[in-house]
């Protein structure tokens, strides 16, 4: 039997994955909630309920699952649009905004994800923060060669930056695109547009992990009296 994080998790993947219609392009988002929407997006073509999708993968994590689900893929270069985009986040404000990249994904995911005519977020409740930053630390994607000096641009920021170590590999975290991770821990983050700006224009950072104004709704599960429940907003 699941724990119920878990089942929290399969419950919100679940019902984005309803959320899909034949004939769409789909986002596929990164992360353990959104693995399970990839799961069920194929179990719903695999039963015939859904036809004609095709999805773009937000990373190799997503790529790889999607050919295991048996979802056709297509890069951006292939389509004009998205139809929907389903994906995870670390932490999520009143006001939908965000913080991703706790799988280092975050890069490939804003691409995806703003260009979604309707972006889909799935989460369980321990991801809702009235500021973001209180729990997650920022994560900043940066090209290997300007590690230093953008170390030093977050620290005069006001925070306290800490390279990404990999689990299971000597030295750093290695990005999809073969860069590196900055963690960031801020005391609060006032202003998350300002902030998200502020850090891609120092020179070498590729992209920071506030999502400001690209989600359209919030899926979230919650454990209630033993069992998985569903709210949106
Ligand atoms: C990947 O880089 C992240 O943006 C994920 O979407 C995020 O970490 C959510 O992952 P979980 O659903 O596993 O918590």
């Amino acid at each position: 039997m699941s724990d119920p994080v878990t089942t929290m998790k399969q419950e919100v993947g679940r019902a984005a994955a309803n959320r899909v219609q034949s004939d769409s392009i789909v986002g596929l988002g990164s992360g353990s909630t959104a693995a399970y929407a990839i799961e069920y997006i194929g179990d719903r073509l695999a039963k015939g309920e859904i036809k004609n999708i095709v999805g773009v993968p937000t990373s190799f994590q997503a790529e790889v699952l999607a050919k295991e689900f048996k979802i056709p893929l297509v890069t951006l270069d292939a389509i004009d649009h998205i139809d929907i985009a389903i994906d995870g986040a670390d932490e999520v404000d009143p006001q939908k905004n965000m913080i991703k990249g706790g799988g280092a994904a975050h890069t490939r995911e804003k691409v995806v994800d703003s260009l979604a005519n309707e972006f889909i977020v799935v989460v369980d409740d321990g991801k809702l923060v009235d500021k973001l930053g209180s729990t997650f630390l920022l994560p900043v994607e940066v090209i290997p060669m300007a590690l230093a000096p953008v170390m030093r641009s977050l620290a005069k920021l006001g925070g306290k930056p800490e390279l990404r170590m990999a689990a299971k590999k000597a030295g750093p975290v290695v990005t999809d695109q073969g860069n590196l991770v900055i963690d960031v821990k801020f005391d609060h983050i006032t202003n998350p547009g300002e902030m998200e700006k502020t850090i891609n224009n120092f020179p070498g950072v590729l992209e920071n992990g506030l999502f400001v104004g690209v989600a359209d709704l919030v899926l979230v599960g919650k454990i209630v009296d033993g069992k998985p429940e569903i709210s949106q907003f």
